[in-house]
């Protein structure tokens, strides 16, 4: 039995996140922890709602809302969307939690003792009427270049220049409209990372197993031009983990926050405190290599924009804490999944969210979706007709009309309970062969994170199941041959089982039906097929399920299509 630590990207708090999210981090690190459990590992799979920074101040200051109470109330909504789906967290933190709030402070003040942190004074400006210095975005004015008067402190969108605040004419606060702004001194804390290059280099290489998503955009960070920056960890903001040096006030810090960026990966451990001071469970013997996390595998997921950030950053505040902390094993990057032709996007409120995509359909449709064109090797796209037809032929078709040929066939012509039947035949023997080849490479697949390659394999051994069916025809078999008819339907009555084990980590709902038609709390893996296809003796009692999935109809993807075709807000 292994031990694996699986961590998924924790989304921000500020707004519902869309379905391109789900797919490039929660979603695949839940199949994961599924599949790792059902072999038997022991698992940790951890996510929590990344609260702090400017972007949860203003949503706040949107919904009218005291930031603390907003981020508590969007973390309930985001918690509870992502149970809806099936997300098997063991822990759903928060990152304004007391735990990451210390454990953000200590890792500052390891830094800060290993000559790792630098003091840095530099110009920002102050807005008098917010009462507050402005990140360089939440600055507004006219481009000096092609005069565009929307041009943010940090590039112009329309002509897409980089520019300092104070190239913009005619500055004002994106927050408040007001132009009573001034450049003022402040000072920050920059962490030194290049000191590390080295060692992050080295260690970057000796990754040869992950993913080149992973691995190129490490090193291009790594090594194009100037490589890696110093950079600054501390922000003069209101909202967010206070500037300590450990437990010990930071002077001439006062007032100032840690940069979003600097506690959000932090988070992940301490979402593990959070869990083991609900649970009474021991967090650090999946943290600390020295109080048992040696023999710990860690799995990040993530989308390919967080990578710097998993890679670079946060390796580098555990290597420069130079205390014995788990590092990261092996990350799992996703690039984009787009929308109808352009891309989700949630400032523009563009594509499906998912609270809506719930509202319109099962979590298991998405799941299967979405998981089965995960963008591993390239962008996917999504499209309403692709996700009928596929949704229809994989789920309807395949899968859920063998559940209910076999049953209701059973029913009506034996009783609902399996029959007995005699030996089997070349046919079975054939069948029971292809599974244990399907089923062995599906297990190479899940245990690699290959997941297209993964729904693919399990489609196949659907299919499998479908295809004996066709070709055997019990229904026909039963004029001449009720005994061998009865076998065929015994065997196929076990394969639903099978599948509702294998398919478990995709579609977890449809699975705990078919187990509950089936009548059984049996859930062992299919090591042995033969063994397995023999789990359900005869005369086991079973039930017809209701309808495992409803197929989409044309009407429905029609009016679907067109109602998020739009933004919204
Ligand atoms: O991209 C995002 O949604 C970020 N909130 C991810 C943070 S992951 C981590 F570092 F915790
Ligand atoms: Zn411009």
């Amino acid at each position: 039995m292994a031990r694996i630590l699986i961590t998924s990207a924790i989304p921000y708090i500020n707004g519902i996140k869309h379905l391109g999210n789900l797919v490039g981090s929660q979603l695949p690190a839940d199949l994961y922890a599924r599949y790792c459990r059902a072999r038997g590992d022991e698992v940790m799979f951890i996510c929590a709602t990344d609260e702090h920074g400017t972007p949860a101040e203003l949503a706040a200051k949107k919904a009218g809302k005291p930031v603390a109470e907003f981020c508590a109330e969007m973390h309930e909504v985001q918690a509870g969307i992502g149970a809806r789906f099936g997300l098997s967290f063991d822990h759903f933190g928060r990152s304004s939690s007391a735990q990451n709030r210390a454990l953000t402070q200590h890792f500052a003040g390891r830094l800060a003792d290993e000559g790792l942190i630098e003091e840095v004074s530099e110009s920002q400006v102050y807005s008098h009427a917010d009462g507050r210095f402005l990140p360089d975005r939440y600055i507004e004015g006219t481009c000096p270049n092609c005069g565009y008067d929307k041009a943010r402190g940090d590039q112009c969108e329309n002509c897409t220049k980089q520019l300092d605040p104070t190239d913009l004419i005619e500055p004002r606060s994106a927050i408040s409209g007001s132009t009573d702004l001034e450049v003022r001194d402040t000072k920050h804390l920059y962490l030194k990372q290049s000191q590390l290059k080295d060692k992050l280099s080295a260690w970057i290489d000796s990754k040869t197993d992950w993913p080149v998503l992973t691995t190129s955009i490490a090193k291009k960070w790594l090594h194009d031009g100037d490589g890696l920056q110093d950079r600054g960890i501390t922000r003069d903001l209101d909202w967010g983990v206070p500037v300590k040096r450990g437990t010990e006030d930071w002077p001439g810090m006062e007032g100032k926050v840690f940069y979003v960026w600097f506690d959000a990966p932090i988070e992940y451990i301490a979402a593990t405190h959070e869990w083991a001071d609900k649970t009474g469970g021991d967090w650090e013997r999946w943290w600390r290599t020295d109080k048992g996390a040696d023999d710990v595998k860690y799995v990040q997921f993530m989308g390919k924009d967080n990578v710097p950030f998993h890679t670079l950053s946060f390796p580098a505040t555990i290597m420069g804490s130079n205390e014995p902390w788990k590092l990261v094993d092996y990350i799992k990057s996703f690039n984009y999944l787009n929308y109808d032709g352009g891309q989700f996007s949630t400032s523009q409120g563009r594509g499906i969210f998912q609270d809506q995509a719930l509202d319109i359909l099962p979590a298991d449709y998405w799941r299967w979706w979405l998981l089965s064109h995960a963008p591993e090797n390239s962008d996917a796209e999504f499209t309403w007709e692709a996700f009928q037809t596929d949704a229809n032929k994989d789920l309807a078709d395949v899968l859920g009309n063998f559940v209910s040929r076999v049953t209701k066939f059973c029913r009506s012509k034996f009783s609902e309970a399996l029959p007995e039947g005699g030996v089997y035949g070349e046919a079975e023997t054939k069948l029971i062969g292809d599974l244990t080849t399907k089923i062995r490479a599906y297990e190479a697949h899940m245990a690699d994170m290959e997941v297209r390659k993964s729904a693919t394999e399990l489609r196949g051994i659907w299919v499998a199941g479908n295809e004996y069916l066709q070709a055997e025809a019990p229904w026909t078999t039963f004029k001449t041959d009720p005994e061998k008819a009865a076998m065929q339907i015994r065997l196929a009555l076990n394969l639903i089982r099978v599948y509702a084990v294998l398919s478990a980590p995709f579609i977890p709902e449809a699975s705990a039906k078919m187990l509950s038609g089936m009548n059984t709390l049996d859930t062992s893996w299919p090591d042995d097929v033969d063994a397995a296809l023999q789990a359900l003796p005869a005369g086991h009692e079973f039930t017809v399920p209701e309808v495992l999935f409803a197929k989409i109809t044309d009407e429905q993807s029609a009016e679907w299509a067109e109602r998020f075709a739009g933004t919204r807000d």
